[in-house]
């Protein structure tokens, strides 16, 4: 038996407080691969210790590259970009994490020997020709199971620079080629749909690398010039707006509540979810707002909102808001009225199937959703949506999400819930359940 949580009361509320939450799990992520690179040492603080980032921790040491380890920081020796000094058949296990298993392919896409790439039970389903393509067209020759992980990397002797055109709107996909640009001579050209632009804003205000941005309407052009080494850096991450956004829809569906969630990271290409329940009547604001290193840091403040209006979202902010979905349609549930939404298979691509996981967990709370054509939904919520069952949360491949939408569900629906799998938040947000219970959850 997997070990679960119990919800059997909603969460009676909290009237002025004050969170903090970790650090962002992308900058995390990039800190421990990009100062890896480096030439020396890179402190980074506040560093996310979640599961995944601590994938990509281990992942670089089997490389040769040393990591010390502190309650909230992290130093990094880098060795330069061709420093990595490792066995011959090493095995580099990316866990849960989609984003370490994709960029630790171009970290070492000239890598003398075959490097084994792997991952847990939910990873190994993940598409991975996303960027085997792009990454076999520098020279790395790739031998994959049926274009998911376990896969094996070899690099060139030369790696080529490419030209290369993402169109899933995939900040992981963009980040691989490149960090495969960095590591090649020449220049790399990459057409892309908007995307987080954390890479972006590392390589050009911290890294100082060689690289052109053009934005336009619909896409971005990037051009790196690779093959330049580059110093030690020091890192603070921000607060991770992917685990605020939890806490910030906790509040927005409670009564009389107000809730101030501390330097949280509020790049304009992560805020979808801001924007999208602003415009469903939320009233969420950004305070004292800070340029750090181009990501814009703030506190946000949220009060508890009674009469939410649904949307016909536009897809334009999918991917600004791609990981916060779930609890999206969580408040969809609770708005008077149909809520409609497009072009989102890409949620099926997550940890698990998350846009499937979305409809299972509204129909098990007894809200009517339809999945409509271009990869939709229709959700027909109600502003008096009661829960009053027994509802049970399991085999979901324990997609951190999953796990946390439901206990948002639980504590701010009502119902008797049983969630399977009670380690799984520990992937991006370990803090969860704690900060739930400092909030006045009563959770089994
Ligand atoms: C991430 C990008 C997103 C997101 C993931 C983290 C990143 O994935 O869902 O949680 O750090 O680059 P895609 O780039 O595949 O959309």
């Amino acid at each position: 038996m997997t070990k679960f949580i119990s919800i059997n009361k909603k969460i009676s509320f909290f009237k002025k407080k004050t969170i903090s939450v970790e650090g962002d799990k992308s900058l995390s992520i990039r800190f421990v691969l990009l100062s890896s690179l480096s030439r020396g040492k890179c402190i980074g603080k506040n560093l996310l210790k979640s599961e995944d980032v601590v994938s990509a921790i281990n992942s670089i040491r089997k490389l040769g590259i040393k990591v010390k380890l502190f309650k909230k920081d992290c130093i990094v020796y880098g060795k330069g970009l061709g420093g990595f000094k490792y066995k011959k058949n090493i095995i580099l296990n990316a866990g849960n994490s989609g984003t370490t298993a994709r960029l630790i392919c171009a970290l070492v896409i000239n890598s003398k020997h075959h490097i084994k790439i792997t991952g847990d039970k939910s990873l190994k389903k993940r598409d991975m020709d996303r960027i085997i393509k792009p990454l076999s067209r520098f020279g790395a020759k790739f031998k994959s199971n049926n274009k998911k992980l376990p896969l094996k990397i070899i690099g060139p002797k030369k790696l080529i620079p490419i030209t290369y055109n993402e169109k899933l709107g995939s900040a992981q996909c963009k980040s691989a080629v490149m960090i495969a640009a960095l590591k090649t001579k020449g220049k790399t050209k990459i057409k892309c749909k908007p995307s987080r632009n954390h890479t972006e804003l590392m390589f050009k205000k911290v890294l100082n690398i060689p690289i052109k941005i053009q934005k336009f309407k619909k896409f971005e052009l990037i051009e790196i010039d690779g093959s330049n080494e580059y110093k030690n850096f020091n890192y603070n991450i921000p607060g991770d707006i992917s685990s605020a956004s939890f806490f910030i829809v906790l509040t927005l569906l409670s009564k009389n509540s107000f809730l101030t969630i501390k330097d949280v990271n509020i790049n304009p290409s992560r805020t979808g979810i801001i924007k999208i329940l602003n415009k469903m009547g939320a009233q969420i604001k950004f305070l004292n707002k800070k340029n750090y290193k181009g990501e814009i840091i703030s506190d946000i403040y949220v009060k508890s909102k009674n009469n939410l209006k649904p949307i016909t979202l536009n897809p334009n902010l999918n991917s600004s808001a791609i990981d916060e979905f779930l609890l999206i349609f969580l408040v969809a549930s609770k708005c008077e009225g149909v809520s409609k939404f497009v072009r989102l298979s890409e949620l099926n691509q997550k940890e698990s199937k998350r846009l499937d996981w979305g409809i299972k967990i509204l129909k098990m709370m007894g809200v009517k959703v339809i999945k409509i054509k271009d990869h939709g939904l229709k959700i027909w919520g109600s502003k008096n949506l009661e829960l009053k069952n027994e509802y049970v949360v399991k085999n979901y491949l324990k997609d951190h999400r999953v796990f946390m939408v439901s206990a948002i569900a639980a504590l701010t629906l009502g119902g008797k819930w049983n969630i399977h799998d009670a380690d799984s938040f520990k992937t991006s947000f370990p803090s969860f359940l704690r900060i739930l219970k400092s909030l006045g959850a009563n959770i089994k």
